[in-house]
C-alpha cells in the first residue's frame, strides 16, 4: 500500500527533475507523474478544486491517488497536496474516480475502492467517503466502504462497479454508478441516502445493450436549459460510419430524469467530441450559476510521449468549458475567464482567397487563441494549418461541397499510434455553415488543441507534439472563400 506521506515527499523530493518540453500552459497537469480522469471537481468556498487519477511515482498508470488542484478562475491551477492515497484495505489498489460534494460547510469525496484479487473474477470495487473541512487535508470515513457488492441488484458484476456521481435532489443525495451487466453491456446504477453515509439501492436508472459497448464509465448528470443532460463514457463502443473512432468515447444524452422512479428517459444521443483525446469529462455548478465540463484530454491505449521516465510525467486537461443547450443539442463554450489571459492581439478582415490568392500566411502562434469567420458560400474547400513548421502540420480542413470538418494530426509531429485496428490520426464532423459562414475559435497549448467549431456546436480536442518549433499559421483555399474575420492572440498564464 501506498501512503499520503510517501506520495507528497515523493512529489517534492522528485518534482523538479521532470522533462518540461511539451507540458503546457493554461491547461491542468500534475507535477510529476500520470494523470487520468478529473475527479471531485468543485466549486468550494471561493475556489475551483479539481481532483484528478494520479499514480506519482511513473509516468504510466498505476495504483490510483487522488491529486489535486485549485484554481481562482479556471485558468491559473496550483498543485497542492495529493488528497487520497490507497493506504485502506477497502482501497489498497487504487482510490478510483468519483466526484465531491459539499454538505454542512464540509467536503465531501465519493471514490471508487479498488481491490485486485488472484484472479480478474476476484477484483472488487466499492464506494467509499472521504471528508474535509479545509478543502485539503481529507479523512476517510469509519463507515467505508458505504456501497459494496451486498448493495449491488442482479445482473450486476462487483468486478466493474464505479466512478459515482453524487448528486442532491431536494431532502436526498443521489448517487449514479457505472456497472457492467453479468450478461454484457453498460448500466447506470441509482442509489439514495439523507446523509452521505448510509445507502439504498434504488434503480437501474438507464441500460445499454451489448453493441452500446461492454463497460460505462464516469457518469454524470445535470440540468441545462429545462432539460436532463446524461453523460457517459464509454469503454469500447463500436464505431459507427465516422463517429466513436477511438477505443473509448463519450456520449451527451439529452433526454428526462424521474427521480420519483429513478428513472431517464433519453430522446437524443450526441458524441460530445470529435477529436482524438477527450474521456472522462466531469462537470459542476459553479457560484455563477454556469455549468462547467472538464475532461481528460488523452485516450486510452496510445502512446503517449512524455511517458518515459526522463520526462517523467503524463496527461492533461481541457481548458474547462461552459454548456449549454440549443436546438436540443449540447453546446460547448471555453471559460470567458481565459480572456482575461490574452495578449498581443492581432486583427484582420475582409481578406479574400480565390484560386489566384491562394493564401494567407502572416500570423504565427503558438500559445494561442484565434477565431476565426468564413465566407464559404462560393468555396470549395479551405484548410487552416497551425503549429507548423517546413515538415510538420496540424490541419484543420473544411469541404464546401460536403460540409466535413476535419482534423488531421498525420504530420503534426511525433506519431501517435495505439492499439486500434487501424492507425487513426483525424476526425471529422458534419458542420453546416450558418448564414454561409464557418466560425472556428482555436486554442493552441504547447501539446494540445481544441477547436470549437460554429460557435461551440462542435468540438475537436487533440493533442500533438511537434518536433521543433512549430508556430506557422497559414490559411489556403480553393474556389472564393473570404476570412470575413480573424483575431489573435496569445495566452499568458
Ligand atoms: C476511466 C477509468 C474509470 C476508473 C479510472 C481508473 O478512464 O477507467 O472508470 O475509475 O479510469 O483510473
Amino acid at each position: 500500500m501506498f501512503t499520503l506521506k510517501q506520495a507528497n515527499t515523493y512529489i517534492e523530493e522528485n518534482k523538479e527533475r521532470i522533462i518540461a518540453d511539451y507540458r503546457n500552459d493554461y491547461h491542468v497537469m500534475a507535477p510529476i507523474g500520470w494523470i487520468n480522469d478529473p475527479n471531485g471537481f468543485i466549486y468550494y468556498k471561493g475556489e475551483y478544486h479539481l481532483f484528478y487519477q494520479y499514480y506519482p511515482y511513473k509516468a504510466v498508470w498505476g495504483p490510483m491517488h487522488w491529486g489535486h488542484s485549485k484554481s481562482k478562475d479556471l485558468v491559473k491551477w496550483e498543485n497542492v497536496p495529493v488528497a487520497l492515497a490507497p493506504d485502506q484495505s477497502y482501497d489498497k489498489d487504487g482510490c478510483f474516480s468519483g466526484t465531491a460534494i459539499e454538505k454542512d460547510g464540509k467536503l465531501y469525496l465519493m471514490y471508487t475502492g479498488h481491490i485486485e484479487g488472484e484472479t480478474e473474477e476476484g477484483i472488487r470495487q466499492v464506494q467509499c467517503i472521504a471528508v474535509s473541512s479545509d478543502g485539503i487535508n481529507f479523512e476517510k470515513v469509519e463507515q467505508n466502504p458505504v456501497i459494496t457488492e451486498a448493495d449491488l441488484p442482479e445482473n450486476a458484476k462487483p468486478q466493474d462497479f464505479r466512478d459515482p456521481k453524487v448528486v442532491k435532489k431536494g431532502d436526498f443525495y443521489y448517487s449514479l454508478i457505472a456497472s457492467k451487466k453479468e450478461d454484457g453491456g453498460g448500466q447506470i446504477l441509482l442509489y439514495k441516502s439523507n446523509d452521505l453515509l448510509d445507502w439504498e439501492f434504488v434503480s437501474v436508472m438507464f441500460k445499454g445493450e451489448i453493441d452500446e459497448g461492454p463497460m460505462w464509465e464516469c457518469p454524470d448528470i445535470f440540468e441545462l436549459d429545462g432539460k436532463d443532460v446524461l453523460l457517459f463514457s464509454v469503454d469500447g463502443l463500436p464505431k459507427k460510419e465516422n463517429k466513436f473512432l477511438n477505443t473509448h468515447s463519450v456520449l451527451a444524452i439529452i433526454g428526462e430524469m424521474d427521480w420519483g422512479k429513478g428513472v431517464f428517459y433519453k430522446e437524443t444521443v450526441e458524441e460530445l467530441d470529435y477529436g482524438l483525446d477527450f474521456y472522462a469529462p466531469q462537470t459542476i455548478k459553479d457560484d455563477k450559476n454556469r455549468r462547467i465540463m472538464i475532461s481528460w484530454m488523452q485516450m486510452w491505449g496510445r502512446n503517449i510521449p512524455t511517458e518515459t521516465k526522463q520526462h517523467g510525467w503524463a496527461g492533461s486537461m481541457t481548458l474547462p468549458r461552459e454548456l449549454f443547450i440549443k436546438n436540443n443539442h449540447v453546446y460547448q463554450r471555453p471559460v470567458s475567464e481565459i480572456k482575461n489571459h490574452y495578449t498581443n492581439k492581432q486583427s484582420y478582415d475582409t481578406i479574400k482567397l480565390s484560386d489566384e490568392t491562394k493564401e494567407f500566411q502572416e500570423l504565427s502562434a503558438e500559445v494561442s487563441a484565434i477565431e476565426l469567420v468564413l465566407d464559404v458560400k462560393a468555396g470549395k474547400r479551405f484548410e487552416l494549418e497551425v503549429r507548423s513548421n517546413q515538415d510538420e502540420r496540424t490541419l484543420l480542413s473544411y469541404d464546401c461541397e460536403t460540409s466535413i470538418l476535419e482534423l488531421n494530426r498525420i504530420n503534426s509531429g511525433i506519431d501517435l499510434v495505439g492499439n486500434e485496428e487501424e492507425h487513426v490520426y483525424k476526425r471529422s464532423v458534419y458542420c453546416k455553415p450558418e448564414n454561409n459562414k464557418i466560425d472556428l475559435e482555436i486554442f493552441l497549448d504547447w501539446a494540445s488543441i481544441e477547436v470549437f467549431a460554429n460557435h461551440g456546436k462542435y468540438t475537436l480536442t487533440s493533442t500533438i507534439y511537434p518536433t521543433k518549433k512549430a508556430d506557422n499559421i497559414k490559411i489556403t483555399a480553393e474556389g472564393e472563400v473570404e476570412i470575413v474575420r480573424l483575431d489573435k492572440w496569445d495566452i499568458e498564464v
